[in-house]
């Protein structure tokens, strides 16, 4: 896996105000990292220093291995964002915007715009003047933009603001997509935890400007899950467990959640229905990642 971002040891003060405190973070190509935490955490400040909207800091931020500090290549073409409201040329068209963008970073195929422009959806206005947009317009217009050179590197600060519901999932379709197909490596900052947990293979949770805990979201990892089974017959089924020491706790009137290994469900499942205990339902219990937000920030 190539590291596309390295941030090592990052602090950042206003005045008094630490706002960031020994950031340690890194990104590998094709990766999707949500950044999660309360209002004032850090995450826009964080952003900023990765693509060099702010230059004073302590700390390092590599991309591809170059130090931004010190990098002589222009950031600009490694690094797309989307970070509070995208500037756009008000008198222009969406396109004119796009075009002008395209130009001063050197993209040669035109086509890739009208690609784009596809892929995201917009072509129903982006022939209009940005004036007219409304918030969500332009927030759609502004990752087309970040994304316009597909940098290996992309940077989304809360992109979902401000939109419709509907256009949200095909955000993400594009998101994932240009992970997987164009190997990008993404870092979204987002309040909306189903949106993040639906999107990122792994969560970094920030409070006080640290990073407090990172968490793999990565469906098929590890072996051992909590599963949920559901019976008539609660006393047969926890001594069932109890007899082949699974490690089982009785959570309801007819329910009990037992520890096991994923691949020895099936097997278990026809062994209850053997022992004649019947089961209505049996079921994987996952945290959503709301009530790890919650447990962790609470746990600070
Ligand atoms: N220009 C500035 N001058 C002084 N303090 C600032 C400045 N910008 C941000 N801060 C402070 O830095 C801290 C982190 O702000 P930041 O915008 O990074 O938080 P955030 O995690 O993005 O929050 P939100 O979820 O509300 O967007 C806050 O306490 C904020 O008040
Ligand atoms: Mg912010």
């Amino acid at each position: 896996m190539n590291e596309i971002l390295r941030v090592e040891n990052i602090t950042k003060a206003y005045g008094r105000q630490k706002v960031l405190e020994g950031v340690n973070l890194s990104i590998n190509e094709g990766e999707i990292i949500g950044l999660v935490g309360p209002n004032g955490a850090g995450k826009t400040t964080l952003m900023k220093i990765i693509t060099s909207l702010l230059k004073s800091y302590s700390g390092d931020v590599f991309i591809k291995d170059e130090n931004i500090k010190t990098s002589k290549k222009k950031e600009t073409k490694s690094v797309g964002c989307v970070i509070e409201t995208p500037g756009f040329y008000p008198n222009l068209t969406g396109y004119e915007n796009l075009l002008f963008f395209a130009e001063i970073s050197g993209m040669r195929d035109k086509k890739e715009i009208d690609e784009i422009v596809k892929s995201l959806g917009i072509e129903d206005y982006v022939h209009r003047k940005v004036k007219q947009y409304s918030l969500g317009m332009k927030q759609r217009l502004g990752v087309a933009q970040a994304v316009l050179t597909y940098p290996p590197l992309l940077i989304l600060d809360e992109p979902t603001n401000g939109l419709d519901p509907a256009i949200v999932p095909e955000l993400r379709k594009f998101i994932k997509q240009l992970a997987k197909e164009k190997n990008t490596a993404v870092l979204i900052s987002s309040h909306i935890l189903s949106e993040i947990e639906l999107m990122c293979d792994k969560v970094v949770f920030i409070q006080k400007g640290k990073i407090i805990k990172v968490e793999s979201l990565n469906r098929d990892s590890g072996d051992a899950t909590t599963v949920a089974f559901i019976t008539s017959k609660i006393g047969a089924l926890e001594v069932f467990f109890n007899e082949r020491k699974l490690n089982c706790k009785v959570t309801d009137k007819d329910q009990i959640q037992c520890k096991i290994n994923r691949e020895d469900l099936e097997n278990l499942v026809s062994s209850i229905s053997k022992a004649d205990i019947p089961l209505r339902s049996v079921y994987e219990v996952k945290d959503s990642l709301e009530k790890k937000y919650l447990d962790t920030m609470r746990s600070e």
